[in-house]
């Protein structure tokens, strides 16, 4: 007798929780990245009906790693009380580094690995690792080996005024040397998407993020953080939206990038942010086991990767479509958008490819266009622009924000995307079950 084999497990969103984004130096400024990390999991946890014995794995995003955390979300099963045989691992993709945390989630659930997966991410810009430059780290490890006082001095000996600065993580490309605001200052030239447009996008994004705090929707997937230094307080909203920003005001704004040419400024680009986000992941067997309603289902999600020496920061115009293919539907049938607005310049450069024949035609060799989303289906929180932008974390907070989302507004199918250092682009397709 022919046995039929069992139905593949889905991978279900369960619940999803994030810390305020602040501005880097602001409000989370002495925090630790594992305590901001510890702040929300462990919140999380208590939120949702679940055994901490029942998580099978942690999965955290990160990119400005410090040295002491080789393997941060370990450190943060530990730091969570979570049952220390749980294994974890840390993931890296730049600002898309928790969609890789939800997708290699998502693969362990399908698998039959793992029923529930903790994944998220978080990044603390004010407390980035500070290095010495290599000729100085160099000479001081030969210094710390060398055994006489003699050896240690003549280890030092070879070095040059300039290699005695610290070295900051620079937001560039290390093939290129550019940075993500000036690839998206080429992109704004390259496809001809005007200032005004870009600001445009911002002002949306500000003013839709004031009004989802207003009315109740982020309190539903932000936790407070206590902040213990300069007597203690509570963290508790987001602190870079300004409700009161005007196309003037934008208009106003000097361009940063380029300072004669551009058009990419302070105001139409995401801030340096601190912040964390987790996500439950469940396969949806164990979360009916376990009377929870799973917000939505990983249908499907791709990758792509461009040259980082053109338009850095295309690669969700290539990873859309391909998210699209495999899941057997097309841009039509998607209900609501959360796109990672790292500038307005990419927002709009990634609309821009997808509505195009000939982008489909010569770079995706499809015939048609992928289509032409209605802004008012993108981001209806906010975007990054406004709520901020804290690279490990925010593919998780996409994903948090949109079936939330999905589910306030009966939405079958949402889509969420994300560009990357690197030229990587991201994209995840959920659906409500
Ligand atoms: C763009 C960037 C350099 C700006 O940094 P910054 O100069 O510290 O920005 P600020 O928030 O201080 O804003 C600069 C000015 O613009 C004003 N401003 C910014 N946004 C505004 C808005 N929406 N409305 C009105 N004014 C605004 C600020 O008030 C400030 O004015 P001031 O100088 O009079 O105080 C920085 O945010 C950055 O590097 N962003 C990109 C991050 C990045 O690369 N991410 C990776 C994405 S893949």
């Amino acid at each position: 007798m022919a046995h039929s084999s069992p139905s593949p497990a889905r991978a279900a969103i369960v619940a999803g929780l994030r810390t305020p984004f602040v501005r880097a130096g602001s409000d989370f400024a002495q925090l630790d990245v594992l305590e901001l990390a510890r702040a929300v999991t462990v919140e999380l946890l208590q939120r949702t009906p679940l055994d901490p014995k029942e998580v099978d794995h942690v999965i955290y995003g990160n990119v400005t790693r410090p040295v002491m955390y080789s393997n941060l979300a370990r450190e943060l099963v530990l730091a969570a009380g979570l049952p220390k045989s749980t294994p974890a691992d840390t993931v890296t993709l730049a600002c898309a580094s928790a969609c890789q945390a939800i997708t290699d989630a998502t693969n362990l659930i399908e698998r039959g690995y793992a029923d529930v997966v903790i994944a998220g991410g978080v990044e603390m810009l004010s407390n980035v690792p500070i290095s010495l430059s290599p000729p100085l780290a160099r000479a001081l490890v030969s210094a710390s080996q060398a055994r006489s006082m003699g050896g240690k001095l003549s280890s030092l000996r070879g070095l040059a005024l300039a290699d005695l600065p610290p070295v900051a993580p620079a937001i560039a490309e290390t093939s290129t040397g550019l940075t993500m605001g000036q690839s998206a200052e080429l992109m704004a030239k390259l496809n001809g998407i005007k200032r005004e447009d870009q600001d445009g996008w911002a002002l949306r994004s500000h003013h839709k993020a004031a009004a989802a705090w207003d009315d109740g929707r982020l309190d539903e997937e932000v936790a407070p953080v206590y902040v213990t230094n300069n007597g203690g307080r509570a963290v508790a909203r987001d602190n870079h939206i300004r409700r009161d920003t005007s196309l003037e005001k934008l208009a106003a704004l000097k361009p940063v990038f380029d300072r004669h040419y551009g058009t990419v400024t302070a105001g139409n680009s995401s801030p340096l942010t601190d912040g964390a986000a987790s996500v439950v992941l469940m396969s949806a067997d164990k979360a009916e086991s376990l009377g929870l309603t799973p917000r939505a289902l990983v249908r499907s999600y791709a990758y792509h990767a461009v040259d980082p020496s053109g338009q850095l920061l295309i690669g969700p115009a290539y990873a859309i479509p391909k998210a699209l293919d495999r899941a057997g539907l097309t841009l039509g049938d998607i209900d609501l958008v959360e796109m990672h607005e790292a500038f307005a310049a990419q927002v709009l450069s990634t609309l821009q490819k997808l509505e195009s024949k000939t982008f489909a035609d010569e770079e995706l060799g499809r015939s048609d266009a992928v289509g032409k989303l209605d802004p008012e289906k993108i981001n209806p929180r906010g975007g990054s622009i406004a709520l901020g932008h804290p690279f490990g974390a925010t593919g998780a907070r996409c994903v948090t924000t949109l079936a939330n989302e999905m589910q306030r507004q009966s939405a079958h199918f949402g889509l969420v995307s994300v560009c990357a250092a690197g030229g990587v682009g991201a994209a995840i397709i959920l659906e409500r079950p």
